[in-house]
């Protein structure tokens, strides 16, 4: 049988090309290249001293007792696996959380961080109509992307002060103050990103104390829980805060970084809410959201993180395995930071190490980026900023190195 030319051009063909994402982008042109010494600084992944993918020793011993547990690959139920919700929002509220303890938790485990945050804009969109989401600004590439995608309307505070490369605290405070009650205030948990800029103690009470008195709702995005200092409760300390001061929130939990379970597409959306019933509705609401979407999440990556967080001896050695990774990044950082001031002792180049977390943003500008590549094959994201964890110590006076010189250009 002979098949037909096309007839004419197609229904599709007004369809226009979408932008590049800019953070995937950045590992397309990177393998594309074929420079020695390319180094792929944009994605967020951990590589190992060698810049090989990490799968956690934990990950492994799970999945080992997994297969011998010869589980079935039924469907889960639209909310996800019990033993990882239960376990989930213990790991983020911490095991002395009142409001776990009340039921006033609502948890459905999501599709990684993204999932989680899609569903909760979702929830956003349908049952507080009109509600604006403040992002920082900067902010996670995708943030704008997601509730953009939900119907929800975004609006930008005040967060990073370039002139300091710190904190704007009181252009966030005032942007807080002057945005409507029932506004929705993202917060990142910790590791902000992608500054690596993230507030002290006492800033997250000043930023309580006007979520509190503005009566807005924060949705705290937790997607380094453990991989950003090493400790789990370091790390979590502004959700238990809020909690702790009966602040009601939104949270997104990401398993992809502190597991290492990127592609598993693992972590949760949780409401914590002033009572029982009003969680056990919200619960419900969740549930058809997610129906809708994807009906209900994939089992492998739950079925690991619970394994890992219910077992004492595997939950021990996460902990060191993340103590380990954040470490690792925080040896390059010192590195990065000594060869810096070597090469150029004159510019202050504390920023390195003040930034916590994966990222570190270096004040480059696009052409310095741009030049970055070009000249050095070194691909990271246009708003100047690196992911150290795709660092190794072998090449922290390359980098650096680059630094200095894209500094020269205009
Ligand atoms: C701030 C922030 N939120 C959410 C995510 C979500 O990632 P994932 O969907 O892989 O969990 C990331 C990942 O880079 C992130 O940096």
């Amino acid at each position: 049988m002979s098949t037909r030319a096309a007839a004419g051009p197609s229904f599709l063909s007004g369809v226009e090309q979408a932008p590049a994402d800019p953070i995937l982008g950045v590992s397309v042109a990177f393998r594309e290249s074929t420079n020695p010494n390319k180094l792929n600084l944009g994605v967020g992944a951990y590589r190992t001293e060698d810049l090989k993918p990490y799968v956690l020793d934990v990950v492994r011993q799970a999945e080992k007792r997994m297969i011998e547990a010869d589980y079935d690959k039924e469907y889960l139920p639209m909310q996800g696996l019990a033993e990882f919700n239960e376990a989930t929002r213990k790991l983020l509220l911490g095991e002395g959380s009142a409001a776990v303890a009340e039921s006033r938790v609502a948890t459905v485990q999501s599709l990684s961080g993204t999932g989680s945050l899609r569903v909760g804009a979702a929830f956003i969109g349908k049952f507080m109509p009109g509600a604006v989401v403040y992002l920082p600004n900067p902010t996670w590439g995708n943030h704008k992307n997601i509730f953009a995608d939900a119907g929800v309307e975004w609006r930008e505070y005040r967060y990073y002060d370039k002139a300091t490369i710190g904190l704007d605290l009181d252009g966030m405070i005032a942007d807080l103050k002057a945005a409507p009650a029932g506004s929705v205030i993202c917060l990142h948990g910790c590791a902000h990103n992608p500054t690596g800029v993230d507030p002290t103690k006492e800033q997250w009470a000043a930023i309580a104390d006007a979520v509190e008195s503005n009566g807005l709702v924060p949705f705290f995005d937790v997607a380094y829980q453990g991989f950003a200092s090493g400790s789990l409760e370091e790390d979590a300390y502004a959700p238990r805060l809020f909690e702790r001061r009966g602040i009601e929130f939104f949270c997104a939990q990401s398993y992809s970084k502190n597991l290492g379970l990127y592609a598993e597409r693992i972590g949760a959306i949780n409401a914590v809410v002033n009572d029982k019933e009003t969680a056990a509705k919200t619960l419900s609401q969740m549930n058809r959201i997610a129906r809708a979407i994807y009906s209900n999440p994939p089992v492998h990556g739950a079925r690991i993180a619970a394994t890992v967080i219910n077992d004492p001896a595997l939950f021990a050695r996460w902990n060191e395995e993340m103590g380990e990774m954040a470490g690792r990044i925080k040896t390059v950082r010192a590195m990065l930071y000594d060869n810096l001031c070597k090469l150029n002792p004159d510019k202050d180049w504390s920023f390195v190490t003040r930034q916590i977390g994966m990222f570190s943003f270096t004040g480059l500008n696009p052409n310095q980026v741009k030049h970055m590549t070009e000249k050095h094959a070194i691909y990271m994201t246009g708003d100047g900023r690196i992911s150290l964890a795709g660092l190794s110590q072998a090449k922290c006076e390359y980098l650096a190195n680059a630094i200095v010189d894209s500094f020269t250009v205009e």
